[in-house]
């Protein structure tokens, strides 16, 4: 008879902190009202609900979006000193809070602060005649933090505080479906002080890492290690720059951000050609892929059931690893700092992370920091 592996051999592992995914991206940008038009008109999001003097809200407005299952809020301070005034000072509009989808916002703080967490917010139940919403919240890089939401027993639009935003402006969808990963530029030296601290507060494992000799061109160099949570619905690359010849776009990204934070934001969607047609027409920026990478393109990853020509024309990236293959395409910054930007991503079958494009890319990307005259 065969053995049996039981739990007594092989215990299993029990995540004390499961997430269900990302719930929203919040962003503090410098007027809410417009940025809210941008992602509408340009990117397909529909509006969803509003904060602000209207609902009791006299410091801040907030305008949320929605498209598929990818929520962003915008925030706006309406007058000076305070935090969030502080923020876009410091660091341009940006990503403040990666809010995570769990079942209990209390345990999931108790859980993080009593493995070495920071707390931004303690843990706070909002209710109102649809229902409470408990949210907590930890530091995490730089001044970004996480906020854990709670929401099973509510089923208001969005959370108590916010109304329906009604808006006869409507753009149609652009197929964008859910956040696939977030990564995060940090400091010299400073990936594996993250790279700690996603495995020790809160449970992520390391599921893959890149050295300079992977990621670097003739200039400029970084380095990068992929976290996971347990079930792979979060997953946060930490990169830090790494010395090359010239400046590495990860150190343009901390010098213009003014420290640490979110560099870029990867979108999912099931058809990237239609997605990326529509965003172009919208009038969505790429970075330009030399017309060099689409002639040895499919030696490397071989057969696609995409034609290449309009993954050509439009700029598109392939990659492929054990599991399947992937297409990529990465945005130009969304403000005027060289800051926070997109990345588009359709995945068939792989759950890496493009490094064969790395060279290609970079290479594209420093053509743009030398525009800038930061290389
Ligand atoms: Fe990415």
């Amino acid at each position: 008879m065969s053995s049996v592996l039981t739990s007594e051999v092989m215990p299993q592992t029990v995540d004390f902190l499961p997430l269900h995914g990302t719930d929203y991206v919040e962003f503090y940008v410098g007027n809410a009202k417009q940025a809210a038009h941008f992602y509408k008109t340009a990117f397909g999001f529909q509006s969803l609900a509003y904060a602000g003097p209207e609902t009791g809200v006299m410091d801040k407005v907030s305008y949320v979006i929605r498209q598929n299952k990818l929520t962003f809020v915008l925030t706006t301070p309406l007058k000076t000193n305070n935090a969030i005034a502080d923020h876009i000072y410091k660091h341009g509009d940006g990503v403040k809070v990666l809010a995570l989808m769990v079942d209990d916002a209390t345990d999931a703080w108790k859980q993080t602060t009593s493995r070495g967490a920071k707390t931004y917010l303690e843990p706070k139940e909002l209710s109102d005649n649809n229902g409470k919403v408990v949210l907590s919240g930890i530091h995490t890089y730089g001044d970004t933090v996480h906020l854990f939401v709670e929401r099973k027993n509510y089923n208001g639009i969005f959370m108590p505080g916010f109304k329906k935003w009604e808006s006869e402006y409507n753009p149609a969808s652009t197929g964008l479906l859910y956040v696939d990963h977030c990564v995060g530029n940090v400091g010299w030296n400073q990936m594996n002080v993250w790279v700690k601290f996603y495995e020790e507060v809160m449970g992520f494992k390391n599921i893959l890492s890149f050295d300079d000799k992977d990621i670097s061109t003739e200039y400029s160099a970084l380095m990068s290690k992929v976290m996971s949570n347990g079930n792979g619905y979060v997953k946060f690359p930490i990169n830090e720059p790494a010395e090359g010849k010239k400046k590495s776009q990860v150190e343009e990204f901390l010098d213009f951000y003014n420290g640490e934070g979110v560099q870029h934001v990867a979108i999912a969607t099931l058809d990237i050609v239609e997605t990326v047609t529509q965003l172009k027409e919208r009038g969505v920026e790429f970075l330009k892929i030399p017309s060099s990478y689409y002639e040895t393109v499919l030696d490397r990853v071989g057969k696609i059931d995409e034609d290449l020509q309009p993954l050509q024309d439009l700029g598109i990236l392939i990659d492929r690893d054990d599991e399947g293959y992937l297409l990529q395409i990465f945005s130009k910054p969304l403000e005027d700092r060289p800051t926070l930007f997109f990345e588009i991503i359709q995945r068939k079958g792989a759950k890496s992370f493009g490094k064969g494009n790395f060279k290609a890319l970079f290479e594209a990307l420093e053509r743009e920091q030398e525009l800038r005259g930061n290389l």
